[in-house]
């Protein structure tokens, strides 16, 4: 039997985490469109969740996991998921992967927001994402040759099975590349908002493709805005890690008020849309927003990335307070795939945030992000194994030609200002309304593959991606996670438990998930 091949579309920790597990008699082609370090998985400064304590637990962290999630959730995925995780956590350790350590050489462990222990490892202080893909990228075998600088410009669908990628390099050249199977893991849609903590190469591609190509995308309407992106002239510069309020440090208004105070039990350290709203608020009352980082005292050494990223924009570590403000982070929604990230067209699976699990529910626990990509890389390579040669090919695919898009005729920076102005912390009816008007009632250039700039595929992807959150913000008539409604700002378990929103072949429904059960949990 002919060796099968595998193409990954992504380079980030779900990416490589897939690649280094699969054997020598898989050849696998890992493309992405940038270079493989650039992605939000390079970016990650916080760490990977895992109890580590003997007084912290398992089941601990799967509680806090349901409690930021907000009765959201796929319990029996994340009891599942992090399981797994913390048996991957633990060959990392075993695999001399470099976390930091004190100075008694015990593992250093942070806290991050909605955690009630610390469990958060990290690595170079704040490059724990740089340092796995590092990590994952050594494992790599020759049986996988990563190809940089090519986008995935469509899925080749043949008998309602995933055959293959068309890629499109930066000479323009398109290709079709034949595959047994196909792994998205492109990352989110961060870019579809103007402040954002993402990777500029993370436009919506894996979503809009999967979606393309017949498969379900589900809860798009929970986004993550992480509370602290360093700003400047209403810029955002970066991150500030969550790990910085972990090790004391305190958000306050510009007359050094405490911010959380009175807002949550959990206070700087509440769940982080619950954070990022509080913020939200005391800036539309007027006040810039600073955190105070004088109880740190070693923090250029215990924060190196972050302290390079002030340095840059002329930021005073100094003087203890670093400008923010809140900015997308992450889609708790995505792809619906199941156990294995596999989808509903065979053939086809998706990894890492461009894949829904259900394990995030409607808001992600800090640090469960690297933890999911881990898990799931791994358990896709398993299940690929267990595939069958798919049916063989007609070798009837369609001319380049044939392949089209609908590019919208505006840019990407019209869509990420209607999205922050209006499907962004705080959402309405009349604006959701308004938005998914301007973007329905848009003109389009119909342009095929061959024609088509990386420019114009990466709107057309966003534009898809914009339409589809924004029907599926209008819809939930609650608020919940990162999804919140001014105009219905109550959770609404009566109507809306276990219930998720799904798209599909051009359809919007809501459907009845079993697996996600009401969480209650009394926290703080
Ligand atoms: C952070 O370091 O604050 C972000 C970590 C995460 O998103 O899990």
């Amino acid at each position: 039997m002919s060796c099968q091949t595998i193409i990954v579309v992504g380079a980030g920790a779900a990416a490589l985490s897939f690649a280094a597990a699969m054997p020598p008699s898989y050849e696998v082609i890992v493309i992405t469109k940038e270079s493989v370090h650039d992605s939000n998985s390079t970016l990650a400064q916080g760490g990977i969740a895992t109890s580590i304590m003997p007084e912290d637990s398992i089941v601990q962290h799967a509680e806090d996991t349901l409690y930021a999630g907000c009765g959201h959730n796929h319990v029996e995925t994340v009891n599942d998921a992090i399981v797994d995780g913390h048996r991957l956590v633990h060959e990392l350790i075993s695999q001399a992967f470099p976390f930091d350590k004190d100075q008694q050489g015990r593992l250093r462990l942070g806290k991050e927001g909605a955690h009630s222990a610390n469990r958060i490892l990290h690595a170079g202080g704040d490059a724990t994402g740089r340092m796995l893909i590092r990590h994952l990228a050594d494992k790599l075998g020759s049986n996988v040759v990563l190809k940089e600088y090519e986008a995935a410009a469509d899925l080749w669908i043949e008998n309602g099975c995933c055959a293959g990628v068309w890629t499109k390099d930066s000479t323009g050249e398109v290709r079709l590349r034949k595959a047994d199977g196909v792994v998205l893991a492109t990352g989110g849609c961060g870019n579809l908002f103007q402040m954002h903590t993402n990777d500029r190469s993370v436009t919506s591609d894996g979503l809009s493709l999967a979606y393309r190509a017949g498969a379900e995308l589900t809860d798009l309407e929970f986004v993550q805005f992480h509370p602290t992106l360093l700003v400047k002239k209403g810029l955002a510069l970066g991150l500030v890690s969550e790990a910085v309020r972990g090790e004391g440090a305190v958000l306050i208004d510009e007359n050094g008020q405490r911010v959380m105070e009175g807002v949550h039990p959990m206070k700087d350290l509440a769940p982080r849309d619950i954070v990022s709203r509080a913020i939200h608020h005391k800036q539309k009352a007027g006040s810039r927003i600073f955190l105070d980082i004088t109880s740190i005292p070693d923090f250029t050494q215990r924060f190196p990335t972050i302290s390079s990223l002030c340095d840059k924009a002329g930021i005073s570590i100094e003087q203890g307070r670093l400008p923010v403000s809140p900015g997308m982070h992450f889609l708790m929604g995505g792809v619906s795939v199941n156990r294995w990230g596999e989808t509903a067209v065979p053939h086809l699976y998706v990894v890492g945030e461009a894949a829904c699990t259900g394990f995030h529910g409607a808001n992600r626990l800090a640090s469960n992000s690297l933890l999911e990509c881990l898990v799931y890389g791994k358990r896709a390579a398993e299940r690929i194994q267990t595939m069958k040669h798919r049916m063989p090919l007609s070798g009837k695919a369609p001319k380049p030609e044939e392949i089209v898009f609908s590019v919208p005729e505006c840019s990407l920076e019209d869509i990420q200002k209607n999205m922050t102005a209006h499907v962004s912390m705080i959402r309405s009816e009349a604006e959701l309304r308004n938005v998914r008007n301007w973007l329905e009632e848009m003109p389009v250039q119909r342009i095929n593959v061959k024609d088509i700039t990386k420019a114009e595929l990466e709107l057309a992807h966003s534009w898809q991606t914009a339409k589809l959150m924004t029907d599926s913000a209008l819809l939930r008539t609650e608020s919940r996670g990162g999804h919140f409604r001014s105009d219905f700002p109550a959770r609404d378990d009566a109507n809306w438990k276990g219930k998720q929103i799904v798209h599909s072949k051009g359809r919007i429904a809501i459907r009845h998930n079993e697996g996600i059960v009401n969480h209650a949990a009394a926290h703080a």
